[in-house]
């Protein structure tokens, strides 16, 4: 793609144009539904999920206090000091240093004075969303040293009002947790938490934290329930985590570590998140890991939502658009043992090292971890020899386990070629492909799978969205012009499911104050989310899945940007269905017939799914989050033939019901 993140100008120019003279005649299209061609997998359309623009921390991890344990560079970062008089009162920062090397500082609060006026504020992710009669439970690590001091703890609204409060009392020196919840009293968006410690004494803190009681599945450390909802609805075939770019770290100390992410939170690693100072023109200085959405967490995520878990690793080699640090071929070993660990971790009985962890975590059957990948956007010859060292390793313990390998940044060009070329000699997996592009790219791109190697590789088109204005440019917009060339590209992804094995779409999420990157497909406050133009397209292909491929032919010829069509299809054997997915990318209604061949019986009505907009530039939004959203209406068939008029810059899904 982009990174150093050079921002490359995308030409749009000629999009979506048409021969206006040849549209005006009806359009007869043939589907061939005993022609199966490929079975649809299981796991075509799957969700990419990366810690970026506040995806994680203040995004679907439900946590509400920022640096909850003290371990920002600026340990103070998000706290504040709430002194109602001079010298009542003071906090410090201590650092245990190696007693507790993945959760070192905590502070120390000395109050002089009994009337709490002394405390502390968190101001949360961009404050946070807290909402009329919802519980939230506010936690902490206490010790209480001398004296005897109790915590009052209050969420206060933008106007300086109580939305609630509650109180703990830490008793006795050793470290205990105490928890106490309060029931919110309006809806706030930018809430902030004030704790004062009231009494005489001193005590020492770690690990404040509240929560909604609402999480997804009412988890405690859980996330967010409507942002899960949105991910569960589009019924996806697999859940890729962690990244990424965030897989790979800025240099390698700084990669993401799987097993620095699991356990008791408090124990977790924790890390700055790469993507904190990659863009300056969204610099995020705020932007942190704090792992409590781990592993564990991400593997449970998928098994929620019916998807396949896809854990991509790093392969010893730090980004190449930052340090390209690698680590000695010699020095491999630890890299390759995690990914060993990590099978474990996932698939091994409770009587395994890594599979005690996950039975201890509270999942004693395994995950079934089918597939993994190894490097994200890793390129060149160090690429490959690392590349190799792992799949001997991890082949040789599982030979089942399919490997995701990547191909670059670039779905052309010099390193996709070498590396291209490079995985098809060795028998790769799967082959992940990305594609930050302009929209006429993928209009362009329709047929790119139609003449791939049948007997090569899998494809996973595993990042790809068409970008409005220039790759990474802070200016892309979600519209309905990106929308609508990807559906176009996904009728060939799906036309070509024989070959491309998944797909999915990045990024996932953004926050409206936090994000770093555009476009993205689910935009999020911190009391609203809604899903865009694209994210409309990717539920519709992937809730209509299907499982054979048929054939869908304009002269018999696949439909690839004839007269701006585009389209696919596939029967559904279990719910005995053909559904024709079909984009009219021109800007004119176009009269369409639809004759089906080798179905011998077909229900007279039938459905057809529309989204569209007459303008290119429209875009859902918190104000109009549907504003490009499914319209559904009745259709006939007669004499199995259908005719439709398909309207402009519309994709459109046909269901018929075989009976
Ligand atoms: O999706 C944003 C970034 O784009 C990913 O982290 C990276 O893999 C790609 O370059």
């Amino acid at each position: 793609m982009r990174k150093n993140f050079v921002i490359a100008l995308v030409v749009t120019s000629g999009l979506f144009s048409t021969n206006q003279d040849s549209i005006a005649q009806t359009k007869t299209f043939t589907v061939k539904a005993k022609e199966v061609k490929a079975e649809v997998p299981s796991t075509l359309w799957g969700i990419f999920f990366e810690d970026i623009n506040l995806g994680a921390d203040g995004g679907i991890y439900a946590e509400l206090v920022k640096n909850r344990s003290f371990e920002f560079d600026t340990p103070l970062m998000g706290w504040k000091l709430l002194q109602k008089e001079e010298d009542n009162g003071s906090l410090l920062v201590h650092n245990r240093g190696e007693l507790n090397g993945a959760n070192s500082r905590f502070i120390r609060v000395t109050t002089k004075t009994p009337t709490g006026n002394f405390g502390f504020s968190n101001e949360g992710f961009r404050g946070m969303g807290i909402k009329k009669g919802n519980q939230y439970n506010f936690s902490v690590l206490a010790s209480q040293l001398a004296g005897n001091v109790a915590l009052v703890i209050e969420l206060i609204n933008s106007k300086g009002e109580k939305l609630g409060a509650t109180t703990v009392t830490p008793a006795g020196k050793p470290w205990k947790k105490y928890n106490a919840s309060l029931t919110a009293s309006a809806t706030e968006p930018k809430a902030i938490l004030n704790i004062y410690a009231k009494g005489q004494g001193v005590v020492d803190l770690d690990m404040i934290s509240l929560f909604p009681e609402d999480t997804w599945k009412n988890r405690p450390n859980g996330m967010r329930a409507d942002l899960v909802q949105l991910l569960a609805d589009m019924k996806p075939g697999f859940l890729r985590f962690p990244g990424g770019c965030i897989v790979e770290g800025r240099t390698l100390d700084e990669r993401f570590q799987w097993k620095k992410t699991i356990g008791p939170i408090e124990d977790r690693g924790f890390l700055i998140n790469r993507w904190n100072t990659e863009f300056k023109h969204r610099l995020t200085t705020d932007y942190y890991q704090s792992f409590g959405l781990g592993f564990y967490e991400y593997f449970q995520l998928a098994e929620d939502i019916g998807a396949e878990p896809l854990p991509i690793l790093n392969c010893g080699m730090a980004c190449q658009f930052n340090t390209a640090e690698v680590v000695p071929l010699e020095s491999l070993d630890p890299y390759v043992q995690d990914a060993l660990d990590l099978i474990e971790f996932a698939n091994g009985s409770a009587e395994t090292k890594w599979g005690k962890v996950r039975a201890q975590m509270g999942h004693p059957t395994p995950f079934n971890l089918k597939m993994m990948g190894v490097g994200n956007e890793n390129w060149g010859s160090q690429y490959i020899d690392r590349l190799k060292i792992f799949t001997q390793a991890i082949k040789a313990k599982y030979p089942n386990m399919q490997l995701v390998n990547s191909s670059g940044t670039d779905p052309n060009g010099e390193r996709f070629d070498y590396l291209n070329g490079e995985l098809r000699k060795m028998n790769a997996d799967i082959i992940d492909e990305h594609y930050y592009r302009a929209p006429q790219w993928f209009l362009d791109n329709a047929k790119r799978y139609d003449n791939y190697d049948r007997k090569g590789p899998k494809i996973f088109a595993g990042e790809y969205a068409a970008q409005s204005v220039a790759i990474a440019s802070p200016d892309n917009k979600n519209n309905w012009q990106c929308a609508l060339s990807e559906a176009a590209f996904m009728t060939g992804l799906e036309r070509n499911a024989d070959v491309v094995a998944m797909a999915s779409y990045a990024p996932l999420f953004a926050h409206a104050e936090g994000w770093q990157w555009t476009p993205d497909m689910i935009w999020v406050d911190n009391l609203k989310a809604y899903g865009t133009p694209n994210y409309q397209v990717q539920k519709l292909f992937s809730v209509n899945k299907g499982t054979n491929v048929v054939p869908l032919l304009l002269n018999n010829e696949a439909v690839t940007g004839q007269e701006g069509y585009y389209a696919s299809a596939v029967l559904d054997k279990n719910k005995k269905e053909l559904i024709l997915k079909v984009v009219n990318a021109s800007d004119k209604v176009q009269d369409t017939d639809f004759v089906i061949d080798g179905i011998s019986k077909l229900a007279a009505k039938g459905t057809m799914t529309i989204l569209r907009s007459d303008k290119l530039d429209q875009v859902n939004s918190f104000a109009d989050p549907m504003a490009i959203s499914p319209v559904v209406k009745d259709i006939t068939v007669k004499d199995k033939k259908v005719k439709v008029g398909l309207q402009p810059y519309s994709v459109n899904l046909i269901k018929l019901k075989i009976s």
